[in-house]
Protein backbone atom coordinates (compact mmCIF):
# COMPACT_ATOMS: atom_id res chain seq x y z
CA UNK A 1 0.00 0.00 0.00
CA UNK A 2 1.52 3.47 -0.96
CA UNK A 3 1.34 5.88 1.80
CA UNK A 4 3.56 6.95 4.40
CA UNK A 5 2.93 9.71 7.01
CA UNK A 6 5.12 11.47 8.35
CA UNK A 7 4.88 12.92 11.87
CA UNK A 8 6.94 15.42 14.57
CA UNK A 9 6.55 12.98 18.00
CA UNK A 10 7.23 15.59 19.99
CA UNK A 11 6.61 19.67 20.32
CA UNK A 12 7.45 20.45 16.42
CA UNK A 13 10.91 21.33 14.85
CA UNK A 14 12.29 17.36 15.06
CA UNK A 15 13.58 17.34 11.61
CA UNK A 16 10.48 16.86 9.31
CA UNK A 17 11.61 19.07 6.39
CA UNK A 18 14.69 17.75 6.56
CA UNK A 19 13.58 14.05 6.24
CA UNK A 20 10.82 14.72 3.87
CA UNK A 21 13.37 16.42 1.64
CA UNK A 22 15.64 13.11 2.33
CA UNK A 23 12.64 10.91 1.33
CA UNK A 24 11.57 12.40 -1.67
CA UNK A 25 13.18 11.11 -4.24
CA UNK A 26 11.25 7.68 -3.57
CA UNK A 27 8.04 8.92 -3.85
CA UNK A 28 5.84 10.38 -6.48
CA UNK A 29 3.40 12.66 -3.82
CA UNK A 30 4.41 14.78 -1.06
CA UNK A 31 1.40 15.91 0.56
CA UNK A 32 0.84 18.13 3.53
CA UNK A 33 -1.99 17.30 6.04
CA UNK A 34 -2.50 20.17 8.25
CA UNK A 35 -1.32 23.23 9.63
CA UNK A 36 -0.42 26.57 7.84
CA UNK A 37 2.74 28.87 7.63
CA UNK A 38 2.95 28.38 11.43
CA UNK A 39 4.91 25.77 9.93
CA UNK A 40 8.74 26.19 9.10
CA UNK A 41 10.90 22.95 7.84
CA UNK A 42 14.27 23.45 6.71
CA UNK A 43 15.70 21.79 3.67
CA UNK A 44 19.70 22.13 3.26
CA UNK A 45 20.78 21.12 0.22
CA UNK A 46 24.83 21.38 -0.54
CA UNK A 47 24.78 24.30 1.64
CA UNK A 48 21.94 26.15 0.93
CA UNK A 49 19.61 26.63 2.97
CA UNK A 50 15.22 26.72 2.17
CA UNK A 51 12.54 27.00 4.84
CA UNK A 52 9.08 26.09 3.65
CA UNK A 53 5.89 27.16 5.56
CA UNK A 54 2.90 25.87 3.36
CA UNK A 55 4.55 24.50 0.39
CA UNK A 56 5.33 20.89 1.11
CA UNK A 57 9.03 19.71 1.35
CA UNK A 58 8.96 18.01 -1.55
CA UNK A 59 8.80 20.58 -3.73
CA UNK A 60 12.62 20.86 -4.50
CA UNK A 61 12.70 17.86 -6.17
CA UNK A 62 11.50 17.73 -10.19
CA UNK A 63 10.05 14.55 -10.37
CA UNK A 64 7.52 15.03 -7.16
CA UNK A 65 4.20 16.41 -7.45
CA UNK A 66 3.38 18.54 -4.45
CA UNK A 67 -0.47 18.57 -2.98
CA UNK A 68 -1.55 21.27 -0.20
CA UNK A 69 -4.50 19.39 1.45
CA UNK A 70 -7.70 20.07 2.25
CA UNK A 71 -6.80 20.11 6.10
CA UNK A 72 -4.33 22.78 5.71
CA UNK A 73 -5.44 26.56 6.81
CA UNK A 74 -3.59 28.56 3.24
CA UNK A 75 -2.65 32.28 4.18
CA UNK A 76 -2.90 33.57 0.50
CA UNK A 77 -0.22 35.94 0.48
CA UNK A 78 2.18 33.73 2.51
CA UNK A 79 1.95 31.03 0.00
CA UNK A 80 2.15 33.29 -3.06
CA UNK A 81 5.41 34.96 -1.74
CA UNK A 82 6.67 31.61 -1.28
CA UNK A 83 5.90 30.38 -4.60
CA UNK A 84 8.00 33.62 -5.57
CA UNK A 85 10.76 33.09 -3.83
CA UNK A 86 11.37 29.24 -4.45
CA UNK A 87 10.78 30.36 -8.22
CA UNK A 88 13.68 33.14 -7.76
CA UNK A 89 15.93 30.44 -6.55
CA UNK A 90 15.63 28.46 -9.22
CA UNK A 91 13.20 25.84 -8.54
CA UNK A 92 9.96 25.53 -10.95
CA UNK A 93 6.64 24.76 -8.98
CA UNK A 94 4.46 24.75 -12.73
CA UNK A 95 2.66 21.42 -13.62
CA UNK A 96 3.70 20.02 -9.65
CA UNK A 97 1.70 21.85 -7.28
CA UNK A 98 -1.89 20.94 -6.34
CA UNK A 99 -3.69 23.19 -3.95
CA UNK A 100 -6.90 21.56 -2.72
CA UNK A 101 -9.92 23.38 -3.04
CA UNK A 102 -11.27 22.38 -0.19
CA UNK A 103 -8.41 24.16 1.60
CA UNK A 104 -9.46 27.02 4.08
CA UNK A 105 -8.02 30.50 3.89
CA UNK A 106 -5.66 32.63 6.63
CA UNK A 107 -7.00 36.20 5.70
CA UNK A 108 -5.29 39.28 7.64
CA UNK A 109 -7.94 39.68 9.80
CA UNK A 110 -7.46 35.84 11.18
CA UNK A 111 -3.85 36.99 12.01
CA UNK A 112 -4.83 40.22 13.68
CA UNK A 113 -7.95 38.43 15.32
CA UNK A 114 -4.67 35.78 16.56
CA UNK A 115 -2.56 38.67 17.64
CA UNK A 116 -5.40 40.42 19.75
CA UNK A 117 -6.51 37.09 21.38
CA UNK A 118 -2.84 36.23 22.35
CA UNK A 119 -2.76 40.21 23.76
CA UNK A 120 -5.45 39.82 25.84
CA UNK A 121 -4.67 36.82 27.38
CA UNK A 122 -1.53 38.79 28.63
CA UNK A 123 0.63 36.50 30.73
CA UNK A 124 -1.54 33.28 29.89
CA UNK A 125 -0.81 33.51 26.17
CA UNK A 126 -0.23 30.65 24.11
CA UNK A 127 2.58 31.71 22.59
CA UNK A 128 1.48 31.32 18.97
CA UNK A 129 3.24 32.09 15.51
CA UNK A 130 0.68 35.07 15.38
CA UNK A 131 -0.21 33.65 11.50
CA UNK A 132 -3.87 33.53 12.32
CA UNK A 133 -4.04 29.50 12.83
CA UNK A 134 -6.18 29.40 15.74
CA UNK A 135 -8.73 31.38 14.15
CA UNK A 136 -8.99 30.54 10.89
CA UNK A 137 -9.24 26.97 12.05
CA UNK A 138 -12.31 28.25 14.63
CA UNK A 139 -14.18 29.75 11.23
CA UNK A 140 -13.60 26.82 9.91
CA UNK A 141 -15.92 25.11 12.09
CA UNK A 142 -17.56 27.74 13.15
CA UNK A 143 -18.59 27.21 9.17
CA UNK A 144 -17.99 31.12 8.30
CA UNK A 145 -14.32 30.33 6.42
CA UNK A 146 -13.55 30.86 2.93
CA UNK A 147 -12.08 28.16 0.82
CA UNK A 148 -9.95 28.02 -1.83
CA UNK A 149 -12.76 27.33 -4.16
CA UNK A 150 -14.01 30.73 -3.01
CA UNK A 151 -11.17 32.58 -5.20
CA UNK A 152 -12.48 30.80 -8.74
CA UNK A 153 -14.85 33.78 -8.82
CA UNK A 154 -13.88 37.58 -7.75
CA UNK A 155 -17.54 38.86 -7.19
CA UNK A 156 -18.17 35.62 -5.03
CA UNK A 157 -15.39 36.13 -3.22
CA UNK A 158 -15.17 39.53 -3.08
CA UNK A 159 -19.00 39.44 -1.38
CA UNK A 160 -17.75 36.37 0.61
CA UNK A 161 -14.56 38.46 2.07
CA UNK A 162 -16.41 41.94 2.99
CA UNK A 163 -18.98 40.02 4.98
CA UNK A 164 -16.24 38.32 7.18
CA UNK A 165 -14.19 41.24 7.48
CA UNK A 166 -16.65 43.19 8.71
CA UNK A 167 -17.72 40.47 11.55
CA UNK A 168 -14.14 40.38 12.22
CA UNK A 169 -14.08 44.55 12.89
CA UNK A 170 -16.78 44.15 15.03
CA UNK A 171 -15.15 41.76 17.10
CA UNK A 172 -11.36 43.31 16.56
CA UNK A 173 -12.91 46.65 17.99
CA UNK A 174 -15.95 45.60 20.51
CA UNK A 175 -14.52 42.43 22.22
CA UNK A 176 -10.83 43.49 21.77
CA UNK A 177 -11.24 46.89 21.54
CA UNK A 178 -8.01 47.25 18.94
CA UNK A 179 -8.55 49.36 15.69
CA UNK A 180 -10.33 47.56 12.84
CA UNK A 181 -8.46 46.44 9.54
CA UNK A 182 -8.86 48.40 6.28
CA UNK A 183 -10.57 46.18 4.30
CA UNK A 184 -11.37 47.16 0.91
CA UNK A 185 -6.92 47.77 -0.16
CA UNK A 186 -7.01 43.89 1.09
CA UNK A 187 -9.50 42.76 -0.93
CA UNK A 188 -7.07 44.01 -4.18
CA UNK A 189 -4.62 42.26 -2.79
CA UNK A 190 -5.76 39.14 -1.87
CA UNK A 191 -7.61 38.83 -5.54
CA UNK A 192 -4.26 39.59 -6.80
CA UNK A 193 -2.95 36.54 -4.76
CA UNK A 194 -5.55 34.39 -5.88
CA UNK A 195 -5.83 35.03 -9.56
CA UNK A 196 -1.72 33.84 -8.96
CA UNK A 197 -3.35 30.75 -7.16
CA UNK A 198 -5.90 30.11 -9.44
CA UNK A 199 -3.87 27.70 -11.96
CA UNK A 200 -3.21 25.19 -8.86
CA UNK A 201 -6.88 25.33 -7.34
CA UNK A 202 -7.84 21.49 -7.88
CA UNK A 203 -9.90 18.44 -6.32
CA UNK A 204 -6.75 16.66 -4.51
CA UNK A 205 -9.14 14.14 -3.13
CA UNK A 206 -9.88 12.74 -6.30
CA UNK A 207 -6.11 13.47 -7.75
CA UNK A 208 -4.68 11.43 -4.53
CA UNK A 209 -7.40 8.49 -4.64
CA UNK A 210 -6.24 8.37 -8.23
CA UNK A 211 -2.59 8.13 -7.67
CA UNK A 212 -2.72 5.29 -4.52
CA UNK A 213 -5.53 3.29 -6.86
CA UNK A 214 -2.28 3.68 -9.52
CA UNK A 215 0.14 2.16 -7.15
CA UNK A 216 1.51 5.77 -6.91
CA UNK A 217 3.59 6.46 -3.45
CA UNK A 218 2.51 9.35 -1.42
CA UNK A 219 4.14 10.95 1.73
CA UNK A 220 1.90 12.47 4.30
CA UNK A 221 4.01 15.37 5.87
CA UNK A 222 2.70 16.77 8.79
CA UNK A 223 3.89 19.66 10.27
CA UNK A 224 3.84 20.77 14.61
CA UNK A 225 3.88 18.00 16.82
CA UNK A 226 1.60 15.30 18.37
CA UNK A 227 3.01 17.19 21.51
CA UNK A 228 1.14 20.08 19.71
CA UNK A 229 -1.79 18.03 18.97
CA UNK A 230 -5.40 19.98 20.09
CA UNK A 231 -6.72 16.49 21.08
CA UNK A 232 -3.68 15.02 22.02
CA UNK A 233 -1.44 17.89 23.07
CA UNK A 234 -0.49 19.80 26.27
CA UNK A 235 -4.12 21.95 26.03
CA UNK A 236 -4.43 24.88 25.82
CA UNK A 237 -1.02 25.24 25.10
CA UNK A 238 -1.10 23.44 21.57
CA UNK A 239 -1.73 24.47 17.92
CA UNK A 240 -5.21 23.88 16.19
CA UNK A 241 -4.79 20.82 14.08
CA UNK A 242 -4.41 17.71 14.41
CA UNK A 243 -0.54 16.74 13.13
CA UNK A 244 -1.39 13.06 14.66
CA UNK A 245 -1.46 10.33 11.56
CA UNK A 246 -5.07 10.51 11.63
CA UNK A 247 -4.77 13.99 10.91
CA UNK A 248 -3.51 12.84 7.70
CA UNK A 249 -7.05 11.04 6.61
CA UNK A 250 -9.12 13.79 6.91
CA UNK A 251 -6.52 16.57 6.33
CA UNK A 252 -6.09 14.66 2.45
CA UNK A 253 -9.24 12.64 2.33
CA UNK A 254 -7.90 9.19 1.82
CA UNK A 255 -8.64 6.22 3.93
CA UNK A 256 -6.58 4.74 7.21
CA UNK A 257 -6.46 1.43 4.73
CA UNK A 258 -4.22 3.24 2.60
CA UNK A 259 -1.73 4.13 5.06
CA UNK A 260 1.12 1.22 5.26
CA UNK A 261 3.81 2.86 6.88
CA UNK A 262 4.50 5.63 9.69
CA UNK A 263 7.27 7.62 10.05
CA UNK A 264 7.82 9.38 13.64
CA UNK A 265 10.68 12.00 13.67
CA UNK A 266 12.03 12.33 17.32
CA UNK A 267 15.16 14.62 18.24
CA UNK A 268 17.71 13.30 20.30
CA UNK A 269 16.72 15.68 22.99
CA UNK A 270 13.82 18.31 23.49
CA UNK A 271 12.70 21.44 22.56
CA UNK A 272 9.69 23.83 22.26
CA UNK A 273 8.51 27.36 20.86
CA UNK A 274 5.85 29.16 23.07
CA UNK A 275 3.97 28.76 26.16
CA UNK A 276 3.10 25.35 27.94
CA UNK A 277 4.55 23.06 29.91
CA UNK A 278 8.04 20.84 29.37
CA UNK A 279 8.85 19.25 32.21
CA UNK A 280 12.65 18.28 30.65
CA UNK A 281 13.31 22.21 30.18
CA UNK A 282 16.68 23.26 31.02
CA UNK A 283 16.40 26.94 32.56
CA UNK A 284 20.05 27.12 32.43
CA UNK A 285 23.62 27.38 30.88
CA UNK A 286 23.42 23.20 29.54
CA UNK A 287 20.04 24.82 27.95
CA UNK A 288 21.76 27.56 26.73
CA UNK A 289 24.90 25.49 25.47
CA UNK A 290 22.45 23.13 23.76
CA UNK A 291 20.36 25.69 22.20
CA UNK A 292 23.46 27.39 20.44
CA UNK A 293 24.92 24.08 19.51
CA UNK A 294 21.51 22.88 18.03
CA UNK A 295 20.60 26.45 16.18
CA UNK A 296 17.63 26.05 17.91
CA UNK A 297 15.56 29.22 16.82
CA UNK A 298 12.38 29.26 15.40
CA UNK A 299 12.27 28.77 11.19
CA UNK A 300 9.04 31.11 11.70
CA UNK A 301 8.93 33.26 13.81
CA UNK A 302 13.22 33.07 15.08
CA UNK A 303 12.26 32.69 18.25
CA UNK A 304 14.89 31.12 20.82
CA UNK A 305 13.58 27.48 21.37
CA UNK A 306 13.09 25.95 25.06
CA UNK A 307 15.69 23.09 24.95
CA UNK A 308 16.19 20.33 27.43
CA UNK A 309 16.85 16.19 27.91
CA UNK A 310 15.04 13.60 25.70
CA UNK A 311 11.67 13.46 27.20
CA UNK A 312 10.28 9.58 27.27
CA UNK A 313 6.91 9.78 28.91
CA UNK A 314 6.24 13.04 26.62
CA UNK A 315 7.23 11.24 23.37
CA UNK A 316 6.02 7.38 24.28
CA UNK A 317 2.41 9.32 24.64
CA UNK A 318 2.89 10.76 21.04
CA UNK A 319 3.85 7.55 19.94
CA UNK A 320 0.75 6.50 21.39
CA UNK A 321 -1.28 8.13 19.57
CA UNK A 322 1.21 7.84 16.63
CA UNK A 323 1.22 4.16 16.52
CA UNK A 324 4.84 4.25 14.38
CA UNK A 325 5.98 1.67 12.31
CA UNK A 326 9.53 3.31 12.33
CA UNK A 327 11.19 6.09 14.18
CA UNK A 328 14.03 8.86 12.60
CA UNK A 329 16.42 9.82 15.02
CA UNK A 330 17.54 13.94 14.42
CA UNK A 331 19.92 16.10 15.92
CA UNK A 332 22.04 13.34 17.09
CA UNK A 333 25.28 15.17 16.63
CA UNK A 334 24.20 17.72 18.34
CA UNK A 335 24.63 16.05 21.78
CA UNK A 336 28.44 15.37 21.35
CA UNK A 337 29.36 18.13 23.25
CA UNK A 338 28.33 16.84 26.73
CA UNK A 339 30.28 14.83 29.12
CA UNK A 340 27.05 13.36 30.63
CA UNK A 341 24.01 12.39 28.65
CA UNK A 342 20.54 12.57 31.03
CA UNK A 343 17.70 10.92 29.78
CA UNK A 344 13.76 11.11 31.40
CA UNK A 345 12.62 7.78 31.69
CA UNK A 346 9.68 8.59 33.81
CA UNK A 347 7.64 11.07 35.89
CA UNK A 348 7.31 10.51 39.89
CA UNK A 349 3.54 12.19 40.50
CA UNK A 350 1.24 12.46 43.67
CA UNK A 351 -0.41 9.22 42.08
CA UNK A 352 3.03 7.48 41.50
CA UNK A 353 5.42 7.01 38.88
CA UNK A 354 4.00 7.25 35.12
CA UNK A 355 5.13 6.41 32.16
CA UNK A 356 3.27 8.58 29.72
CA UNK A 357 2.87 12.21 29.93
CA UNK A 358 -0.63 13.13 32.08
CA UNK A 359 -3.21 15.35 29.43
CA UNK A 360 -4.65 16.84 32.72
CA UNK A 361 -2.17 20.45 33.14
CA UNK A 362 -3.30 20.30 36.44
CA UNK A 363 -1.67 16.66 37.28
CA UNK A 364 1.31 17.49 34.79
CA UNK A 365 2.74 20.61 36.89
CA UNK A 366 3.36 18.18 39.97
CA UNK A 367 5.08 15.47 37.69
CA UNK A 368 8.66 15.70 38.60
CA UNK A 369 11.52 13.89 35.81
CA UNK A 370 13.13 11.68 36.52
CA UNK A 371 16.50 11.12 34.91
CA UNK A 372 19.11 8.73 34.31
CA UNK A 373 22.58 9.23 32.87
CA UNK A 374 24.51 8.01 30.32
CA UNK A 375 28.21 9.03 29.11
CA UNK A 376 28.68 11.44 26.20
CA UNK A 377 30.61 10.02 23.79
CA UNK A 378 32.69 12.73 22.91
CA UNK A 379 33.33 12.78 19.82
CA UNK A 380 31.91 14.58 16.21
CA UNK A 381 29.07 12.68 14.76
CA UNK A 382 28.87 15.19 11.46
CA UNK A 383 31.14 13.14 9.35
CA UNK A 384 29.47 9.91 10.05
CA UNK A 385 28.11 8.10 7.07
CA UNK A 386 27.73 4.60 8.08
CA UNK A 387 26.23 2.56 11.38
CA UNK A 388 29.46 0.83 12.20
CA UNK A 389 31.05 4.44 11.92
CA UNK A 390 29.11 5.22 15.26
CA UNK A 391 30.83 5.66 18.88
CA UNK A 392 29.98 2.67 20.77
CA UNK A 393 28.64 5.11 23.71
CA UNK A 394 26.43 6.96 20.60
CA UNK A 395 24.69 3.52 20.02
CA UNK A 396 24.09 2.63 23.45
CA UNK A 397 22.70 5.98 23.62
CA UNK A 398 20.62 4.99 20.20
CA UNK A 399 19.71 1.56 21.66
CA UNK A 400 18.44 3.19 25.10
CA UNK A 401 15.81 5.57 23.35
CA UNK A 402 14.87 2.74 20.96
CA UNK A 403 14.35 0.77 24.30
CA UNK A 404 12.13 3.83 25.82
CA UNK A 405 9.93 4.15 22.79
CA UNK A 406 9.61 0.60 21.80
CA UNK A 407 10.12 1.18 17.98
CA UNK A 408 12.43 0.47 16.07
CA UNK A 409 15.20 3.86 14.94
CA UNK A 410 16.15 3.17 11.42
CA UNK A 411 17.42 6.17 10.25
CA UNK A 412 19.31 8.97 12.76
CA UNK A 413 20.20 11.99 11.26
CA UNK A 414 23.99 13.86 12.27
CA UNK A 415 23.53 17.22 10.33
CA UNK A 416 21.02 19.56 8.31
CA UNK A 417 22.60 18.22 4.94
CA UNK A 418 20.60 15.45 3.03
CA UNK A 419 23.79 13.57 3.19
CA UNK A 420 23.75 13.65 6.67
CA UNK A 421 21.47 10.79 7.13
CA UNK A 422 22.21 7.19 8.04
CA UNK A 423 20.10 4.31 7.28
CA UNK A 424 21.10 2.15 9.92
CA UNK A 425 19.50 -1.25 9.11
P1 LIG B 1 10.85 20.90 11.16
O1 LIG B 1 9.91 21.99 11.50
O2 LIG B 1 10.51 19.62 11.88
O3 LIG B 1 11.02 20.66 9.70
O4 LIG B 1 12.27 21.35 11.75
P2 LIG B 1 12.93 22.80 11.58
O5 LIG B 1 13.40 22.96 10.20
O6 LIG B 1 12.05 23.85 12.15
O7 LIG B 1 14.12 22.69 12.62
C1 LIG B 1 15.11 21.72 12.49
C2 LIG B 1 16.46 22.43 12.38
O8 LIG B 1 17.51 21.50 12.60
C3 LIG B 1 16.72 23.00 11.01
O9 LIG B 1 17.55 24.13 11.15
C4 LIG B 1 17.46 21.88 10.29
O10 LIG B 1 18.30 22.35 9.25
C5 LIG B 1 18.28 21.35 11.42
N1 LIG B 1 18.55 19.89 11.38
C6 LIG B 1 17.77 18.87 10.92
N2 LIG B 1 18.35 17.68 11.18
C7 LIG B 1 19.51 17.95 11.83
C8 LIG B 1 20.54 17.13 12.39
O11 LIG B 1 20.49 15.91 12.38
N3 LIG B 1 21.58 17.78 12.99
C9 LIG B 1 21.66 19.14 13.06
N4 LIG B 1 22.71 19.67 13.66
N5 LIG B 1 20.72 19.93 12.53
C10 LIG B 1 19.64 19.34 11.94
P1 LIG C 1 6.85 22.94 12.58
O1 LIG C 1 5.95 22.34 11.52
C1 LIG C 1 7.14 24.32 16.71
C2 LIG C 1 3.61 26.32 18.37
C3 LIG C 1 3.68 27.80 18.67
C4 LIG C 1 2.73 27.88 19.85
C5 LIG C 1 1.64 26.86 19.48
C6 LIG C 1 0.41 27.48 18.83
O2 LIG C 1 7.90 23.83 12.04
O3 LIG C 1 7.34 21.87 13.50
P2 LIG C 1 -0.04 28.48 16.40
O4 LIG C 1 0.61 29.61 15.67
O5 LIG C 1 0.05 27.18 15.70
O6 LIG C 1 -1.45 28.78 16.83
O7 LIG C 1 0.81 28.37 17.78
O8 LIG C 1 2.26 25.96 18.57
N1 LIG C 1 3.96 25.95 16.96
C7 LIG C 1 5.09 25.32 16.63
N2 LIG C 1 6.16 24.97 17.37
N3 LIG C 1 7.10 24.01 15.39
C8 LIG C 1 6.02 24.33 14.65
O9 LIG C 1 5.86 23.92 13.37
C9 LIG C 1 4.97 25.06 15.25
N4 LIG C 1 3.80 25.56 14.80
C10 LIG C 1 3.20 26.10 15.87
O10 LIG C 1 4.99 28.19 19.01
O11 LIG C 1 3.36 27.38 21.01
MG1 LIG D 1 9.94 23.96 12.20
Amino acid sequence: MPVTVLVGCQWGDEGKGKIVDYLSPKMDVVARYQGGNNAGHTVVINGDKYVLHTLPSGILHQGVVSVIGNGVVVDIRGLTEEIREIEHNGFSVEGKLLLSEQAHLILPQHAALDRAREQALGSARIGTTGKGIGSAYAEKMARRGLRACDLRNKDHFAARYREFAQYCNDVLTKFFGVEALEAEPLLEELLACGAKLSPYIADTVTYLNQQIAAGKTVLAEGAQGVLLDVDFGTYPFVTSSNPSPGGACTGLGISPRYVDNIIGIVKAYTTRVGSGPMPTELDNEVGVRMRQEGGEFGATTGRPRRCGWFDGPATRRALQISGCTEITLTKLDVLSIFDEIHICTHYDTPSGRVEFMPFDLEQLKHAKPVYETMPGWGLELSEIRAPREFPEKALNYIARLEQLMGVPIKIVSVGPDRRQTIRMS
